[in-house]
């Protein structure tokens, strides 16, 4: 099936990174440029003035440049260089289930890749490598609610890259664009810029036009576990009709689990996965894995299904699926109605 991000063959598992990559690339055939954002490339001198310099964070240039902003920011900074934290820029979650931040900055600055120029004006997209599960971290104030301060950090990163550069203003930012897994992923750069989102909900402004619906993926620890990557035969009997298990968040799940939880011994529906279950070998053991939306329309559960080999059974509403411009969802996958559930 679609293991490989649709490319096949080869006989090795992709991991996760590449098949973003091989498929990210097919969808919106990109070049990357991170000339303008690279330390590497551009020293990081030029961005150091006077106090700053003294704080010596490798790769925090953008992030310095923007705390001239305000000197709370300025503090913050010194804060996060004394406990030594990484930076917002350049860094992101490489674990958990914002994972494909971080493992797609960290693949496009220092894996071994062709998608990435130095060359700034052979670039056909440029890349804002900006962890929006980071800013959450070291911006956000637990229980406010108030995305302020995480705003104003995308706005002045924005001016910054267009003052110091000349390919935003090109365009207003039409080809740069930032990638978020983040729940709120979709707060930032909405007006022009391409969003790469995993919480792609077109009722939320998420713009299939423009915008790029990339896959969750929930790597516990930081790995594919095991036994996704090398499921048994496909000829091994599959006993279960269909299998899923999570909590109740958001909308549909309570419909799904009032209707099925505990009602047919075929269908593997709880809330909780009873102790004596592994979860993983209830997919491998099913024919369809339910992949319902829960808080955010996307759901790991989809990746997991595909490596499993189950075939997932997308319970969504406005989820605009993972490189749905490139890739034929109705032949490896079934999309069932809400309405439909209680059938
Ligand atoms: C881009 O436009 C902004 C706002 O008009 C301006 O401040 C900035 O200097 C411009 N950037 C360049 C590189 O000219
Ligand atoms: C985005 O568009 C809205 C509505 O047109 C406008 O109010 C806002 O200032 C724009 N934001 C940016 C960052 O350009
Ligand atoms: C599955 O296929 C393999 C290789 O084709 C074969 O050796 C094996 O006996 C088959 N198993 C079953 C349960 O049919
Ligand atoms: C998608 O966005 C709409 C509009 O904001 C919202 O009502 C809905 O709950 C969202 N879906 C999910 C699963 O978050």
């Amino acid at each position: 099936m679609m293991k490989n991000g649709g490319g096949g063959g080869g006989g090795g598992v992709a991991s996760p990174i590449v098949v973003l990559s091989v498929v990210f690339a097919a969808s919106i055939a990109i070049v990357f440029v991170l000339g303008y954002f690279s330390d590497r490339a551009n020293g990081f001198g030029s961005f150091y003035s006077g106090s700053e310099a003294e704080l010596k964070i490798p790769r925090v240039e953008l992030v310095t440049a923007a705390a001239r902003v305000t000197r709370k920011w300025k503090e913050d900074l010194r804060f996060m260089y004394i406990k030594k934290e990484p930076p917002i820029v350049h860094d992101g979650p490489c674990k958990d289930i914002y994972t494909s931040e971080g493992r797609f900055i960290h693949e496009m600055e220092h894996g071994n890749n062709k998608f990435r120029t130095s060359n700034a004006q052979a670039a056909h997209v440029y890349f804002m490598p900006f962890s929006v599960t980071w800013m959450v971290k070291y911006l956000y104030k637990p229980n406010t609610y108030d995305l302020t301060p995480l705003k104003v950090f995308a706005s002045d990163y924005v001016k910054l890259i267009s003052t110091k550069h000349p390919f935003w203003n090109r365009t207003h930012g039409a080809d740069h664009f930032m990638l978020s897994c983040h729940d709120w992923g979709d707060a930032f750069l909405y007006n022009t810029s391409i969003r790469v989102l995993c919480n792609a909900n077109s009722s939320e402004g998420f713009n299939p036009q423009k915008d790029v619906s990339l896959p969750e993926i929930h790597l516990y620890g930081g790995i594919v576990n095991p036994k996704l990557i090398s499921p048994p035969p496909s000829n091994t009997s599959r006993p279960y009709l269909a299998f899923f298990a999570g909590g109740i968040h958001g909308s549909i799940r309570p419909i799904l689990l009032k209707h099925w939880k505990g009602t047919d011994s075929d269908l593997h529906i709880y809330e909780y996965l009873p102790k004596d279950q592994d979860y993983y070998d209830s997919m491998l053991r099913s024919k369809f894995c339910l992949c319902p939306s829960g808080y955010e329309v996307a759901s790991p559960r989809i990746v997991e299904a595909i490596y499993a080999e189950c075939i997932p059974v997308i319970l969504s509403d406005h989820y605009v699926l993972p490189f749905s411009d490139v890739l034929r969802w109705d032949v490896f996958s079934i999309q069932v109605d809400i309405s439909e559930i209680p059938r």
